[in-house]
């Protein structure tokens, strides 16, 4: 990712840490972390892209995961995190970068992120990350969204990529070495709200699975 668009995908989140719990009920709901909750397998689970936690707190208090890792790199969303969870005996939060997870090759059981990949410039670093710190017969589960036009995802929202091709992202997993991969619908982002105005969207969320070889 380049310097400048990386550092203005951490001011957006710097700036909305504090009330992104709020935007993202507007945009997307509950069903996209449950659907790739149960995908993941159960073990030692990695969150990248962690955010305030709507993944991770379902994740924390899921018994088929007796340990969670988070990784994000805005230190507000961290700090909201932290607090939230205080003493969480079960839970790992560190500051770093998707493109460059500070973790050793097979550790996690899962790697899972939710909404993140159309931040990274370069998403097949990102995935080829996520692929590298999963233990083989592990799996990697992500959320996106399908191709769509609304430009000003791209300087409201942050977003580098206005979604993905699913054969493009088929292509990516393949080369991270991650098989059997399926890609489903399972939700749509219908509205979002930039600055108190609501904008109109309508982009369908998919959730993309596979097995790490
Ligand atoms: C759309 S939010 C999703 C948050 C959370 N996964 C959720 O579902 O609520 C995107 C998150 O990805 C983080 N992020 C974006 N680019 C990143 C990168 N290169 N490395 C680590 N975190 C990143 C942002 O700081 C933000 O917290």
């Amino acid at each position: 990712m380049s310097g400048l668009l990386m550092g203005s995908t951490r001011a957006y989140y710097g700036v909305h840490a504090g009330d992104w719990a709020e935007l993202r009920r507007t945009y997307y709901s509950d069903a996209v972390s449950d659907a790739i909750l149960a995908r993941a397998r159960p073990g030692r689970l990695l969150d990248v892209g962690c955010g305030p936690g709507f993944l991770l707190t379902k994740a924390l208090a899921d018994p088929r995961f007796p340990r969670v890792t988070g990784v994000d790199f805005s230190n507000s969303m961290l700090t909201l995190l932290r607090a939230r969870h205080e003493n969480g005996h079960k839970l790992d939060l560190r500051l770093a970068d998707a493109r460059k997870l500070p973790f050793r090759d097979a550790h996690f059981d899962s790697a899972v992120s939710d909404m993140v990949l159309h931040h990274l410039a370069e998403p097949w670093n990102g995935l080829a990350e996520m692929a590298r710190v999963t233990a083989p017969g592990g799996r990697v589960v992500l959320s996106d969204l399908r191709p769509h036009a609304h430009e000003f995802f791209r300087e409201d929202l942050a977003d580098a990529w206005l979604g993905f091709d699913e054969g493009e992202l088929r292509r990516w997993m393949a080369e991270a070495g991650l098989a059997n991969a399926q890609v489903e619908d399972v939700a749509s982002l219908r509205a979002t709200v930039v600055n108190g105005q609501l904008k109109h969207a309508d982009v369908r969320v998919f959730v993309a699975s596979a097995d790490r070889l």
